[in-house]
């Protein structure tokens, strides 16, 4: 543990921005950590202080670099905040998670015995249970910023645009340690089977698989897809940790919502095993959208709240629009055939 004096100092100049000072004491700590034979924390903070050789403070969604115009922007930089216990998972994907950030974090003791972290992972799974918030939560627990590619930047309309930037986003990437994440990755990497498509887009997946492939071992790649299917062989292959997101079951909503009561301080007025049974076979995301607008509900109308009477409403209002739903896509469905 740093010494008192040192963490007072470091909270004071961190809350008043003063980066010259903060980086001093961060330094000093550092310096005391490593005294103390306390080296992978100190090669932590070193390593920190290097990659964020930028003011403190900036604004977190800031992109960062730009094209040759100047004007679009390749990725999104965010500071993650989501932390994995935060997300319900199954068992085998958070003891891979854990796995994935042991090798990271102590990649040094690894490479002294000629092996490489591991550094690419696909996670795969219908919308709403967590491969946006998996990713984030990794580059949290790494303790490095998450860049979120931008297709719409990268995808140019001439000949070429689009793998001059490619080869530009992954020569930064490689030079900060950082988390690299292609959401949606189907919309690139399904394109080279279509037979439709020009030459273009398959070499610019080819090149984007290379580029994968040549990324060093610090560098994190995430790819996130809700069609595995879409994937092709050799762009599946490069991932050396392919992780499932499934829907929840029932005992998993049960779970959700207990914790949802807990982190809030609130009763539904019903069960938590009666909600999960309502509503077994949503995401994880329609189950929070559902628990926010009950709990929404209830504090709007505190102190004359049932919340029983609340809950129940929104759980059949929930379920006949989500009828409804069904409905009008098996209509659209039957029109179309
Ligand atoms: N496994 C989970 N545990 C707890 N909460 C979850 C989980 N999955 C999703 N959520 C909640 O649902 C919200 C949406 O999830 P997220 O954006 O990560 O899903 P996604 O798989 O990326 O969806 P999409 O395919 O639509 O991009 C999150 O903000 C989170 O609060
Ligand atoms: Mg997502």
């Amino acid at each position: 543990m740093a010494r008192a004096d040192l963490l007072y100092d470091l909270i004071k100049y961190g809350l008043v921005n003063d980066n010259p000072n903060f980086r001093k004491v961060a330094e000093a700590i550092c310096a005391e950590e490593r005294a103390k034979q306390h080296g992978v924390l100190a090669n932590r903070i070193e390593e920190l202080l290097r990659i964020q050789n930028r003011p403190l403070m900036k604004d977190p969604l800031q992109p960062t670099i730009r094209n040759s115009n100047g004007e679009q922007n390749l990725f999104v930089e965010k500071i993650p905040a989501k932390k994995l216990e935060q997300l319900l998972l199954p068992k085998s994907v958070v003891e891979s998670c854990h796995d994935l950030i042991e090798e990271q974090s102590r990649a040094d003791l690894l490479r002294s015995h000629g092996l490489e972290p591991r550094n690419k992972i696909l996670l795969i799974g219908p919308p709403g249970n967590g491969k946006t918030s998996l990713a984030e939560a990794i580059a949290e627990a790494l303790m490095l910023p998450l860049f979120t590619v931008k297709y719409e930047s990268i995808v140019g309309a001439y000949l070429g645009e689009t793998a001059t930037r490619l080869g530009k986003l992954f020569d930064y990437a490689k030079t900060r340690q950082c988390v690299l994440f292609f959401d949606e990755f189907e919309t690139l990497g399904k394109e080279r089977g279509d037979t439709h498509e020009t030459g273009e887009i398959k070499r610019v997946v080819s090149s984007l698989l290379l580029q994968i492939d040549a990324l060093p071992s610090y560098t994190i790649v995430i790819a996130a897809t809700n069609h595995d299917t879409l994937l092709d062989r050799a762009a599946w292959r490069r991932f050396q940790l392919r992780l499932s997101l499934p829907k929840p079951s029932r005992r998993d909503l049960e779970i959700w919502f207990k914790q949802f009561e807990r982190r809030v301080g609130f009763d539904f007025g019903l069960a938590p095993s009666t909600l999960a049974k309502k509503l077994l076979g949503k995401s994880f995301a329609e189950a929070e959208e559902f628990a926010l607008s009950v709990y929404r509900k209830y504090v709007l109308r505190i102190p004359n709240s049932n919340v029983k009477e609340i809950t129940q409403n929104e759980l059949s209002l929930y379920l006949a629009g989500a009828q409804s739903n069904i409905d009008a896509k098996t209509n659209q469905e039957e029109g179309a055939e």
